[in-house]
């Protein structure tokens, strides 16, 4: 045998060279397509954050010079997550809705410094409640057990909604996962002249182990109970398909689904089935996963990031939340295939 044999339909041909490559090339990340969740606080000085290597709880002027250097490497959308002093915190979260709360100042300063970028910000009570839940908690006073208040809670998330709109936010993001939130919050920003303000919804938002390192970033994990009787089942599909009907009937402009990488079979459920714009969150746990291996040299860390970012687009996100939002801009830029 001289080794060669008929074969006229060779698929290597087009991938022989990086030229032939890009030409094929079905899905390509850039930049636009980030989305960068900021952690803040109400310090002075930003501090590295130990349970996720490369972020930090920034202060306000931290923040403004971040999201600078992530709009200079074409990062044009970033989402804030607040630090809240304890002693702010209280069962029913009122400080999610003070004018001059963290976050509000965090959007004007952000605006004022860098009008190009979409500010989106996250409505949930869990920074602000005593409880550590993304809702109001009652609790049983015979058995003890908790229950998660939910059209109460959405009152006071609309009260959240509306103050992030008025300090200037494009876009207001419900990641609490209430029954009938989207629409609530949709009439509140109408009534009040805000119908310009976007609604990104955590669609399908699953009970995930995958966000410890978020929680103990910002000290908001659940004093007691769990989140399972608000957040999805991680076992079920069908239900994120309910979860989209009702976000897009009421109002949403965007679905989202979180965790990311774990998850592309919803990710490309939700894209087949619907045609709103698409977000995936590659959480917390995802991103240590990732800086952890390559930390201790298991992995190549900039291969692997933008491998995971490319696979959650090709399943279908047309935007991914990612902490590597900065990095991996800055690596396409000078990326060959
Ligand atoms: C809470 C919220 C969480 C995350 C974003 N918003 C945590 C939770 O639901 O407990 C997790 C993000 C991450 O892990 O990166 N409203």
């Amino acid at each position: 045998m001289s080794g060669k044999f008929e074969l006229p339909i060779r698929p290597r041909r087009n991938r022989k060279s990086p030229a032939v490559r890009g030409l094929v090339r079905e899905t390509v990340l850039t930049p636009a397509d980030f989305i960068y969740p900021l952690f803040l606080h109400d310090g002075e000085k930003d501090e590295p954050i130990a349970s996720m290597p490369g972020c930090h709880r920034w202060s306000l002027e931290g923040l403004v010079n971040e999201v600078g250097e992530a709009s200079a490497v074409g990062v044009k959308a970033v989402v804030f997550f607040p630090a809240i002093a304890e002693s702010l915190k209280t069962p029913h979260g009122d400080e999610c809705f003070n004018p001059e709360g963290l976050v509000p100042r965090a959007i004007r300063a952000v605006k004022e410094a860098h009008p190009e970028v979409a500010v989106i910000t996250d409505v949930a009570l869990d920074p602000y409640n005593s409880d550590g839940h993304d809702g109001i908690v009652e609790k049983d006073p015979k058995t003890g057990d908790l229950r998660i208040l939910n059209d109460e809670t959405v009152e006071v998330l609309c009260r959240q909604a509306l103050c992030h709109a008025v300090a200037g936010a494009d876009i207001v993001s419900p990641s609490d996962m209430m029954d009938g939130r989207v629409g609530a919050i949709r009439e509140s920003l109408d009534e009040a002249g805000h119908e310009d303000v976007s609604i990104l919804s955590y669609t399908a938002k699953y009970a995930s182990a995958y966000y410890g390192p978020f929680r103990g970033a910002l000290d908001s994990a659940p004093k007691a109970g769990d989140k399972k009787t608000y957040q999805m089942d991680p076992a079920n599909w069908r239900e994120a398909l309910r979860e989209a009907e009702l976000d897009i009937a009421e109002g949403a402009d965007m679905l989202m689904v979180k965790p990311a990488g774990p998850y592309l079979d919803i990710i490309r459920l939700l894209r087949e089935e619907i045609d709103l714009p698409l977000a995936a969150y590659q959480v917390s746990g995802e991103y240590l996963m990732i800086k952890a291996a390559a930390a201790d040299g298991w992995i190549d860390e900039e291969k692997v990031m933008l491998e995971s970012l490319t696979g959650i687009k090709r399943a279908g996100a047309d935007m991914i939340l990612t902490y590597f939002a900065k990095e991996a801009a800055k690596c396409l830029a000078g990326s060959v295939a």
